[in-house]
């Protein structure tokens, strides 16, 4: 007879994460230095693994509002906001909200989570929503808690979205939900490209901007500001617990909508409101993040130096063009490792495994606060260029040559960089301005580049097919066939293949 607990005896995972002294989870932290250094086990290490991205968190002026808010209401609401937990304060903030991200109306929910799962409550059974393979996990439960249809599109490929959207019953009520940035490779959405979409096939669009808000745009009111498509983005949600340096979400939109979510949304009326505290540092943060842009500027000139930094040395830093600057690693145990070696240089830094990333392309990710030092930021590459060398991370010497990152400043409109060698080669004819190399080239190369260029389109493809859908796969299985009544063309087509990949890949023999 089985027992529900089994699963849970059973686990290894945490065992030999433990036994190998590679868990990196639940590290209890003992003490703050302004956020950017913090305690561990009575070390002190920098923080290169927090949201907190306009460094809010140890704002003597926010620090002061929660404590007077705390004072003057006590410590909690003690109940939902549809019955005895709405204050004043909640009001104001709501207002504040609703008039800084340029919307009818705006409502403050208990944290990013809720605010997300508070989605379903418009979502019916007749209805479609259109959602990033890559969008967060609270953005994923409420659609799963809603009666209506999922259809996942492809990351950020609006060919697949659109091939959804035509496919769909064009009765149907749709909403496309996507992160404004992606958490984990911290690329932008296309969101140009979606407002398109969602205006021919008739459909809503919703952006997550837990990572854009008080990031993007001139006045860091997040991806639809920086596009310029605040009036087509027709929902937004933020969160408190990165920018806003409280704990809390918001969801700005037409007032109608948002009345409806305040009354019908589970995660608002079934949950205890924002505490004091926390509604009245998120009021700071927003009248800081209004006065002064420069932490914006600061924190954007950060990420660019970071970007730059780790490739310079020859690392890779994916598609991101934010301050989530993801550091590819590939290998799931390597990621351990080179995290381990961080923490005992004395560098908090965050590994992404699978499901968070796809198979293969486990990272360390760091993020920045407006508030780190350029002591600080250089230590952390150092530390960064030493842990690589030792792991074979990245060359023993820096390669000659690197592009740099373009990095998502206001006017700009990237979505994410060109420059990544290993999304770069899943994308057709990307690199074909570049020059690439010819087949000469291609000859003279050693034996070692060939295999690992080769590697790396083994990498890339195999990535690709985990990401097919159901009816790609479909489309696979009869390709055997196909391949054998063509298999006379085969040797030609495979070496025209060939001669394309490395045409367009060989930009990068910059690791020579
Ligand atoms: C994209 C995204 N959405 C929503 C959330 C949830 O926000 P919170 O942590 O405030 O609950 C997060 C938090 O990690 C996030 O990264």
């Amino acid at each position: 007879m089985s027992d529900v607990f089994d699963k849970c005896r059973n686990w290894k995972d945490y065992r030999i994460a433990k036994a190998t002294g590679l868990y990196p989870y639940f590290r209890a932290i003992e003490a703050s230095h302004g956020a950017t250094e913090v305690e561990i086990e009575g070390k002190r290490v920098i923080m290169v693994g927090s949201n907190n991205y306009l460094g809010l968190s140890a704002d003597p002026r926010v620090k002061e509002a929660a404590i007077k808010a705390t004072e003057k209401f006590g410590t909690t609401s003690s109940g939902s906001r549809l019955l005895n937990g709405t204050l004043a304060l909640h009001e104001e903030l709501e207002a504040r909200l609703a008039k800084f991200l340029n919307r009818e109306s705006a409502i403050v929910i208990s944290t990013g989570f809720q605010t997300n799962l508070a989605l379903a409550s418009i979502l019916g059974r007749h209805d479609i929503v259109f959602s990033d393979r890559q969008n967060h996990a609270s953005l994923v439960d409420g659609i799963r808690l809603s009666f209506a249809t999922e259809r996942k599109f492809r990351h950020n490929d609006m060919d697949h979205l659109e091939q959804l959207l035509s496919q769909a019953d064009p009765d149907a009520g749709k909403i496309i939900v996507t992160d404004g940035v992606f958490s984990m490779e911290g690329d932008i959405c296309n969101l140009p490209r979606i407002v398109e979409l969602a205006k021919h096939y008739n459909a809503r669009v919703m952006t997550d901007d837990a990572h854009a808000m008080g990031v993007l745009g001139t006045r860091g009111r997040g991806t639809s500001e920086y596009f310029d498509l605040e009036k087509e983005t027709d929902l937004v949600m933020g969160t408190f617990s990165k920018s806003f340096a409280s704990l809390g979400g918001v969801l700005a939109g037409p007032f109608e909508v948002i009345n409806y979510i305040r009354h019908k949304a589970r995660s608002v009326i079934f949950s205890a409101s924002m505490t004091p505290g926390s509604i009245a540092a998120a009021l700071k943060a927003l009248e800081i993040i209004e006065a002064e842009p420069e932490r914006r500027a600061r924190l954007l000139d950060i990420a660019e130096k970071m970007h730059n930094g780790f490739r310079a040395m020859g690392f890779d830093t994916g598609v991101s063009v934010t301050p989530v600057v993801p550091v590819h690693i590939g290998d799931q145990v390597k990621c351990f490792r080179f995290w381990r070696a961080l923490h005992e240089a004395g560098v908090f830094a965050n590994p992404v495994i699978p499901p968070a990333v796809e198979p293969g392309h486990a990272l360390i990710r760091t993020s920045y606060m407006a508030t780190h030092t350029d002591a600080q930021l250089d230590r952390v590459l150092d530390t960064f260029e030493t842990i690589g060398r030792k792991l074979g991370v990245i060359p023993e010497t820096r390669p000659s040559v690197y592009e740099p990152v373009q990095i998502a400043r206001p006017g700009t409109r990237i979505l994410s960089n060109r420059a990544s060698e290993k999304w770069a080669a899943g994308s057709n004819g990307l690199l074909a301005d570049k020059g690439g190399i010819t087949l000469d080239q291609l000859s003279r190369m050693s034996s070692r580049e060939v295999a690992g260029r080769l590697f790396d389109a083994v990498e890339q493809l195999t990535w690709r097919a985990a990401n097919l859908q159901p009816e790609d796969l479909r489309k696979l299985g009869n390709a055997p066939m196909k391949l054998w009544e063509k298999r006379g063309e085969l040797p030609g087509l495979l070496l025209e293949k060939g001669a394309h990949f490395f045409m367009r890949n060989g930009a990068h023999s910059d690791r020579n």
